[in-house]
């Protein structure tokens, strides 16, 4: 597998396009209101971007639920327009994900429509239908009684998203297809066309949806990883730069798949949760990081320390950054995940600290993760900014405080956490060891116990960081001498009689000189 260069430095930007900028007036974002904000993606230090999926959808799943793959939704602009977006992305030295959703299609994709006939036909086999109409396939919902054909149909998350056909890893029962199935491959192979057609178009690869879920009854995931195997030798024969950022939340197995990096989730047994989102989250001064740092060590052990796993502020699946983590303790937070090995994903508005808007209705399908969707706020004029429709046009309502945070106001104040952000994504840029693939050791996790602290090394250089969000002052042994800080929040950390003594609610980032 190829490496790509460019990931071993990149710092993701999440962009959420219905929220982010809307240019036309419509109340709903575009990619003419990215491309006017690149500029701005790109001085925060962000070097790559993840867009959500924006192709042609009924947006029952805010476009997770894709109508047609060729297809721009229109209210973002045309196909024309999203390669404009790649250009300009490329004109200022950056890359860009596309959101691939493999694993399921809208009800109202044209395939799925012919494969609902009762005739045979090239979709017939194209999703996972069973052979009885009362009969769903165990352990999934499904789709029964829509049909002219005799059958259920499987679906891999919402009610209207059909589970598309990769086949079982060991079919027992006559409707089940094998891998190797001709439907099932037909489905692969239709796949790969629409990264064909995506990759020609520009964009740099892409960020999986749901990536685990394709073959069903797959226990140990070995079907899966053999399919996505088949999806690298292929991106290798013609996009060998196509990077792939897996949502699948188990590096060991996504990596062996050929990704070249997994994230790190709220679901699954990662103990992200514990830092950020849970009652007493550790950088909100009174929590626990050491069952994540325990699960991050088994998972990089596992994959062999080969590929890349991500950890992002947020994302439009989970509730803000903002809810659980105040003031000071969020640079800390970002003092953690622009530290940690893997490239770091931003949601869009972390940076400011945007909050969750609580109580709102939900939008597209988005129920209680609508909160973390709402509007960018830019600045003070009218929608913040955002765009320039009658504000009961918004896509999802603004965050409705006087005192929201805004980008102007950040940008504007010195000591903001979107500046502190720039400071630390520059100072990330300037040390391969802090970066993608530096290697990580742990040197302070003790159980309900701060600081956190682990030494980075790569290029000749070792740097130690310490992470202290509690109100204590705390420390911790340490054999050697700490050279000059490359970051500091709060006061300097001391180091005596083989003990770093930190200063409560405080962050660095010290060099170490070898033992
Ligand atoms: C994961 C996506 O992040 C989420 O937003 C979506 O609803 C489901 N997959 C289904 O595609």
């Amino acid at each position: 597998m190829n490496e790509v260069k460019w990931l071993e430095s990149a710092v993701f930007y999440e962009i959420y396009p219905q929220s982010f900028k809307d240019s036309n007036g419509d109340g709903i974002g575009d990619f003419n209101g990215i491309i006017e904000k690149l500029d701005y993606i790109k001085d925060l230090g962000c070097t790559a971007i993840w867009m959500n999926p924006c192709f042609d959808s009924p947006f029952l799943d805010a476009g997770y639920d894709v109508r047609d793959y060729y297809k721009a939704a229109p209210r973002y602009g045309t196909n024309d327009d999203m390669k404009r977006l790649f250009d300009e992305v490329h004109k200022r030295g950056m890359h860009i994900l596309l959101d691939l959703v493999p694993g399921h299609t809208s009800w109202e994709h044209e395939w799925f429509r012919q494969s609902c006939k009762a005739a045979p036909n090239p979709y017939t086999d194209r999703y996972i239908w069973t052979d009885n109409t009362w009969e769903a396939p165990e352990g999934m919902n499904a789709l029964i009684g829509i049909s002219e054909r005799v059958g259920a149909c499987g679906v891999n998350f919402f009610s209207h998203q059909p589970a598309l056909n990769y086949g079982y890893y060991r079919p027992h029962k006559p409707w089940q297809q094998s891998t190797d199935s001709p439907g099932a491959k037909a489905t692969l192979e239709a796949m790969k066309d629409i990264m064909r057609f995506w990759l020609k178009a520009g964009c740099d690869g892409f960020r999986v949806d749901m990536a685990h879920s394709l073959v069903k009854q797959d226990e140990d995931s070995k079907g899966t990883i053999a399919l996505w195997q088949d999806v690298r030798a292929f991106l290798d024969r013609e996009f060998p730069d196509a990077a792939m950022v897996s949502e699948w939340g188990e590096p060991d197995k996504s990596l062996q798949g050929g990704f070249h990096m997994d994230f790190l989730l709220h679901f699954g047994p990662s103990h992200y949760n514990d830092l950020f989102r849970c009652e007493h989250p550790f950088f909100g001064g009174g929590g626990d990081a050491s069952e994540f740092v325990k699960a991050y060590t088994a998972n990089r052990d596992k994959s062999g320390g080969k590929g890349l796993m991500c950890i992002p502020s947020g994302n439009h699946d989970m509730t803000r950054l903002a809810k659980y983590i105040h003031g000071g303790r969020r640079k800390i937070a970002f003092a953690f995940l622009l530290s940690m090995p893997g490239a770091p994903f931003i949601y869009y508005g972390d940076e400011i600290g945007m909050r969750y808007v609580e109580g709102l209705y939900s939008v597209e399908g988005g129920y209680e993760r609508t909160g973390s969707r709402s509007p960018m706020q830019w600045d003070d004029t009218a929608n913040a900014g955002f765009g320039s429709s009658p504000a009961d046009k918004l896509y999802i309502p603004l965050d409705p405080s006087p005192d929201r945070p805004t980008v102007k106001a950040a940008q504007a104040d010195k000591n903001s956490l979107l500046n502190e952000i720039r400071k630390l994504t520059a100072i990330r840029a300037a040390h391969p060891a802090l970066q993608s693939r530096g290697d990580i050791e742990f040197v302070y996790c003790v159980k309900n116990e701060y600081p956190l602290a682990y030494t980075r090394t790569g290029d000749g250089e070792k740097i130690l960081v310490v992470l202290n969000p509690s109100d204590r002052e705390v420390s911790f042994p340490f054999a050697q001498a700490l050279g000059d800080a490359i970051y500091t929040y709060g006061d300097h950390a001391v180091r005596s009689d083989g003990k770093v003594t930190v200063k409560p609610q405080s962050a660095g980032w010290y060099r170490v000189a070898d033992a």
